[in-house]
């Protein structure tokens, strides 16, 4: 069975490690760093999702609302970090995620959600067969 809810900072050891496995290149953040970090998105608004599948820590989405003065002042729901664990990927916890980002994109009013995909055949299908369309060409500057 897999549920979703709202990350707390007692979930930040469990996300390092999903994060770890989505890009296992990443310097290691330390917890104490972490928690600095986390106290500033809490700060910012951002909403962190984790989904528990069968009592485990299987897969998280980072949603960021993002204030708009277009679209008669409705907000953007962005999405980043979309990771499900190697161990629960195909039982519907990625879906179950966004979901869940769907809904609380609706309750805050926002008029769209977006997000910049890796190029990824798998994400793609992911992506679409969650309702998502290719709509636009992202750019990125890397620093
Ligand atoms: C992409 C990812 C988030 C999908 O999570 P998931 O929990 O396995 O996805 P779900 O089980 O909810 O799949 C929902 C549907 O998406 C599609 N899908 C998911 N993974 C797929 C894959 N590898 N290939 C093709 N379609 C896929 C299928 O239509 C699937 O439905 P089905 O299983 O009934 O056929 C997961 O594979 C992942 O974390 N990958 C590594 C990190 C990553 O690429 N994140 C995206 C960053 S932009």
């Amino acid at each position: 069975m897999v549920t979703v809810r709202v990350a707390t900072a007692a979930d930040l050891s469990a996300l390092l490690v999903l994060y770890k496995e989505f890009n296992p290149e990443d310097p290691d953040l330390s917890i104490v760093d972490s928690m600095v970090i986390w106290a500033e998105m809490a700060a910012q608004g951002r909403i962190v999702l984790v989904a528990e599948r069968d009592g485990a820590i299987a897969g998280t989405l980072d949603c960021a609302p993002f204030a708009n003065l277009t679209r008669g002042g409705r907000p953007i729901l962005n999405l980043e970090n979309m990771v499900v664990g190697e161990a629960h990927r195909r039982h519907g916890v990625g879906r179950a995620l966004i979901s869940a980002a769907v809904e609380l994109a609706r309750q805050r009013g926002c008029y769209k959600l977006q997000l910049l995909s890796v190029d990824s055949e798998e994400a793609h299908a992911f992506y679409e067969s969650c309702g998502f369309r290719h709509a636009a060409r992202g750019y990125r500057f890397y620093l």
